[in-house]
């Protein structure tokens, strides 16, 4: 947003590269997002010589077209991004990654985008039979609307069409142009409770998340900032299988334990892009990237 300042949300990120053994440029993301201008974007990125410079991108979320754009001008310039643009999509697209885990995360149905151009809410309640009348939440392939939770993201009765319909549509409008995807129905899950969003309304589930590079998890938040979560730590051992099985050498994995103590995935993302917790030790966890980085393969 101000050039040669990285977002202020990134601040820490940047000043935690600072202090290690690693390289860090800017790139100008609006360029990238705005302008499809990826050469524009990597401007300040030096051209290396050396044939395998690695670099990890950390910032706002990307499109997977965008994403390709990104990776494809650090290319030239001899800079190779962790994740190709296949591997990015994998994990950032809940359909890509979903059948990895079927049984280890929240049953989940989709319909493209293509096939919610006109009348959407019958092809919605035909995939949403699959359901009965349990409740599900709805999201694109990458975000929900969790903070709009009552009005645009959980869904009560999904056999009821006319309540069903009014949450669907306030999301598509919520989310406008930046729909992902399509957009995906997962049967909701009771996972343990930690407290109510004291704004949205929306349940607090005691969730964490991995961060997992070359399937090994090398670091894991609490994932919300408020509620109390005691000295729980998730089970690493459990998912250390699970962190192998993504196509994807840099991801996250969101956990939570349900009701009857069964520990299930929530979602997976690109670990390029997706967020640290506010009161997160940024410094800690530069380290445990770089040193994971710096190990042979
Ligand atoms: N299937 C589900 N059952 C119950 N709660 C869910 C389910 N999926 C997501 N949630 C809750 O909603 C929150 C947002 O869902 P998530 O898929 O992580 O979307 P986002 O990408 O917007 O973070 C999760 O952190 C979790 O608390
Ligand atoms: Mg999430």
């Amino acid at each position: 947003m101000e050039p040669g300042k990285p977002d202020e949300l990134y601040d820490l990120e940047a000043a935690a590269v600072k202090k290690l053994d690693m390289n860090s440029s800017l790139i100008n993301f609006e360029a990238l997002a705005d302008e499809n201008n990826a050469v524009k974007a990597v401007r300040r990125v030096p051209e290396r010589v050396s044939e395998n410079d690695l670099a990890v991108y950390r910032g706002w979320m990307l499109s997977p077209d965008k994403y390709k754009l990104l990776y494809d001008a650090l290319r030239s310039k001899g800079v190779h991004l962790i994740n190709d643009p296949e591997s990015y999509k994998h994990c950032h697209y809940l359909p890509e990654w979903f059948h990895l885990f079927e049984g280890q995360t929240p049953q989940s149905v989709w319909l493209d985008k293509a096939s919610l151009s006109n009348n959407p809410m019958d092809a919605v309640m035909e995939r949403l039979q699959a359901f009965g009348s349990s409740p599900v939440i709805v999201k694109d392939y990458v975000k929900s609307e969790k903070h709009r939770w009552d009005e645009a993201c959980f869904i009560p009765d999904p056999s009821d069409r006319e309540h069903t319909q009014r949450v669907v549509l306030k999301f598509l409008e919520l989310r406008g142009s930046n729909l992902e995807g399509g957009l995906v129905f997962r049967k909701f899950v009771n996972f343990k409770a930690l407290a109510t969003h004291s704004k949205s309304g929306m349940p607090l589930t005691k969730e964490f998340r991995l961060f997992v590079l070359d399937g090994t998890i090398i670091h894991w938040f609490n994932y919300w900032e408020e509620g109390n979560y005691g000295d729980s730590v998730p089970p690493l051992d459990y998912f250390a299988d699970a962190a192998k099985k993504p196509l994807s050498r840099f991801f996250t994995m969101d956990i939570a334990q349900t009701e009857d103590d069964e520990w299930l995935i929530v979602e997976l993302g690109d670990g390029q892009v997706a967020g640290l917790p506010e009161n997160a030790d940024v410094d800690a966890f530069y380290r445990s990237l770089s040193e994971q980085l710096s190990r042979p393969q």
